[in-house]
């Protein structure tokens, strides 16, 4: 492992455009569970009746009982070793964004300023009848939370059936076309659009550096380095490597 971590500490060094695509994986550490490892959040909550906009519209109480489970959990989590790390390699100018499909800010708080969230974030509530905007926290105690005008408040999350905002599509699809390396962490790579992300760098001539416990459809297809752990540990290792390359 450590001659891999060395070789992906390389490919870093000597990229001018670093990008990372970031999946629930990366949060687990911090409490989140993902949503396909065994015991993950759909093998409790089946997508089609919790994770969907027509689910919502047509059930907002019901979808509201596993949002309100999967708050408890995202506002106890703290950014992890992980996330720190690539905080770090912004900070160094090793990584220039990222490319997340998590909604729980943890990229934000562990230090990342560039990061495009394709999911959308957890953090807001908006109506969607009178298109009122509130913070999550102001509503913490109303279980469904609601808009004044009396309506269920939905979470600015993205769910299945609704569209990724255009601006993350744009600069994503822009900034994987120019990237040299492309760390691709703690994702199954099942979810489209942002799973065409590997693709489209990996033509461009990026070297794709994956970090999962497990093995996934882009490990044989597309990866150059594949580091099989948890994100925690081999992010710090990868950032301990690239710190020390910098110096020489
Ligand atoms: N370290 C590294 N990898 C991990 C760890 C860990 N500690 N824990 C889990 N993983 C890996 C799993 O092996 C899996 O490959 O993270 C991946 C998580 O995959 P999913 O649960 O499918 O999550 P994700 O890829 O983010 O799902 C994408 O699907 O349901 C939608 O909107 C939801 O954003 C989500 C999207």
């Amino acid at each position: 492992m450590e001659e891999l971590i060395e070789r992906a500490g390389d490919f870093i060094i000597n990229s001018r455009l670093t990008l990372a695509l970031t999946g629930a994986g990366i949060s687990v550490e911090s409490g989140i569970p993902d949503f396909r490892s065994a015991g993950g959040l759909w093998s409790r909550f089946d997508p089609a009746e919790y994770a969907t906009i027509a689910a919502f519209r047509a059930n907002p109480e019901k979808v509201w009982g596993m949002l309100r489970e999967m708050g408890q959990v995202v506002d106890q989590a703290r950014p992890n070793k992980a996330h720190v790390g690539l905080g770090e390699l912004e900070k160094m100018g090793y990584l220039h964004h990222i490319i997340t499909q998590n909604i729980d800010n943890l990229h934000q708080e562990g230090g990342s300023r560039n990061v495009i969230e394709y999911h959308g974030n957890s953090s807001t509530l908006s109506c969607l009848w009178c298109g009122k905007r509130y913070g999550t926290d102001e509503k913490r105690d109303e279980v469904p939370p609601r808009c004044e005008c009396k309506r269920i408040l939905k979470p600015d999350v993205i769910f299945f059936g609704e569209a990724i905002p255009q601006d993350a599509l744009n600069r994503s699809f822009q900034l994987a076309s120019s990237a040299r390396a492309l760390m691709v962490i703690g994702t199954s790579a099942v979810v489209s659009p942002v799973n065409t992300i590997p693709s489209i760098a990996k033509q461009n001539g990026a070297k794709i550096i994956e970090i999962n416990k497990e093995r996934t459809h882009l490990t044989d297809s597309m990866t150059d380095i594949f580091l099989e752990g948890s994100a925690g540990l081999i992010v710090s290792d990868l950032v301990a490597a690239v710190k020390k390359k910098g110096e020489m």
